[in-house]
């Protein structure tokens, strides 16, 4: 349906060009700045919660705000899933691909109690690079990741099948094809 969500597809920007030319980026701090947009953004999330939780996970930076404000409402904590480099104890860390290199992801290694069920949360998904290597590190430490929610979908890129490739349940708010 094409029109699902509009109220959270009409308060997200589109930039042609950014970071580079024929990219357009959908720009989702349109829908942060609106009282609304959060409000809605939020309860719709957590309205896609399917089953228990015990733990959200946002990864960095923009899965931090949207992680944040679903695990208040949810009424869990959350766990940073930064870029290497910036957590100050004993890491876990995991490396994806990018187009150009690699990159690397971490968590503290005392972060998770084993079993957790913990919902992976980001602002969208693309190719699924970074969302797949969140799921392998939430794993390699113990955790059993019941869910990765997301604002936004690129259909076309493919890694919300990807990620179910993985035997992940994913929800999103609106695709962008
Ligand atoms: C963006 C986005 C996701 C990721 C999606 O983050 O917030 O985390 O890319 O792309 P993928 O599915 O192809 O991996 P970015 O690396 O730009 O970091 P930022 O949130 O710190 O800007
Ligand atoms: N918007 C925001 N982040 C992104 C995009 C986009 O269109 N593509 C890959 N990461």
């Amino acid at each position: 349906d094409i029109q699902q969500n509009e109220d959270i597809r009409s308060r997200i920007r589109t930039i042609p060009d950014f970071p580079k030319p024929g990219i357009l980026f959908r720009d989702i701090t349109t829908l942060l700045l609106d009282p609304e947009g959060l409000r809605l953004t939020i309860e719709k999330m957590a309205a896609q919660v399917d089953g228990k939780v015990d733990l959200v996970a946002g990864v960095e930076a923009r899965g931090f705000v949207f992680g944040a404000a679903l695990a208040v409402r949810l009424g869990t904590g959350v766990l940073l899933i930064r870029k290497d480099g910036k957590l100050p104890g004993a890491t876990i860390a995991e490396d994806y691909a990018l187009e150009y290199g690699t990159d690397r992801i971490a968590i503290h290694a005392d972060a998770l109690v084993p079993g957790a069920r913990v919902l992976l949360v980001d602002d969208l998904i693309a190719t699924g690079g970074t969302a797949r290597a969140a799921v392998r590190l939430l794993r390699k430490a113990g955790a059993e990741v019941v869910q990765a929610s997301f604002v936004v979908d690129l259909p076309d890129l493919g890694g919300a099948d990807a990620l179910r490739s993985d035997g992940i349940q994913v929800a999103s708010l609106v695709a962008f094809e």
